[in-house]
């Protein structure tokens, strides 16, 4: 049987049939404001909470920007960046190093074996050829496996277009699963919900579920079915 990683997150192992199969690389796709960040920070802090390490490697926000807007939702992850349950850093192509080498050193530093990559769209600010960022992919993928990391690789979507997976065309290849969340509207209202497309090496729901971020972080409503026009 194949090992699974629990989540946590409120309805999200129920709609995986048990969590996410361990060593898995998972692509989090979906819109600005959908949740991608809210999500993988969930997982890291829960994953925390049970002894599991974790690595963020952000393109955007630095460590204190992160545990400030993490904290408006209600999810307090200083202490686990404290005690070194959590690592944030943030990476900086304009500094030259090199993202493949910062993640193997940052795995291997504090033994994570929950990761994310927020996001792996950004790699394409400062490469372009859509076969050298699905080099960077595969190498990234490498380090990921030779190191049993179970991991979340976020991939920003273009709000207007709902059908799409990934900017590049390319990422999806390169992932064992894919989660999409939507961030949809009918008239003026917005409502959020969440399609697990694929997961290698186990059955989960194939139905489309309406959630929710509130204090308590994401809820997920696995009995329930979110009817959104794509
Ligand atoms: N306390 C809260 N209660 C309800 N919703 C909240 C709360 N705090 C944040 N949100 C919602 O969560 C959204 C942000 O989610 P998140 O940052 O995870 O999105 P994202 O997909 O990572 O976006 P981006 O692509 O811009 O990074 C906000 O736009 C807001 O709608
Ligand atoms: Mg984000």
């Amino acid at each position: 049987m194949i090992e699974k990683i629990k989540t946590y997150v409120t309805g999200l192992d129920e709609i995986l049939n048990g969590g996410i199969p361990k060593g898995n690389e998972v692509l989090i796709a979906g819109p600005t404001g959908s949740g991608k960040t809210i999500l993988s920070l969930e997982f890291l802090y829960n994953g925390a909470l049970k002894g599991e390490k974790g690595l963020y490697v952000s393109f955007e926000e630095d460590e204190k920007a992160i545990v400030r807007n993490i904290a408006e939702i209600g999810l307090d992850i200083s202490k686990q960046v404290d005690n070194k349950m959590i690592r944030i850093i943030k990476y900086d192509p304009y500094r030259f190093e090199n993202l493949t080498d910062l993640l193997s050193m940052n795995i291997k530093e504090t033994g994570a074996t929950r990761v994310v990559i927020d996001s792996i769209t950004a790699i394409n600010l400062y490469i372009q050829e859509a076969k050298d960022i699905r080099k960077i992919l595969v190498d990234i993928q490498t380090i990921l496996r030779d190191n049993n990391c179970t991991a979340f690789l976020i991939s920003e979507i273009p709000s207007e277009n709902n059908k799409m997976i990934s900017r590049f065309g390319v990422e999806e290849f390169v992932s064992d699963g894919i989660i999409i969340l939507y961030y949809t509207h009918v008239s003026s209202e917005f409502s959020r919900s969440v399609l697990v497309w694929k997961m290698r090496g186990s059955t989960h729901s194939r139905k489309i579920h309406p959630f929710k971020i509130s204090k308590e972080g994401i809820v997920i409503y696995p009995r329930e079915e979110a009817l959104i026009k794509l």
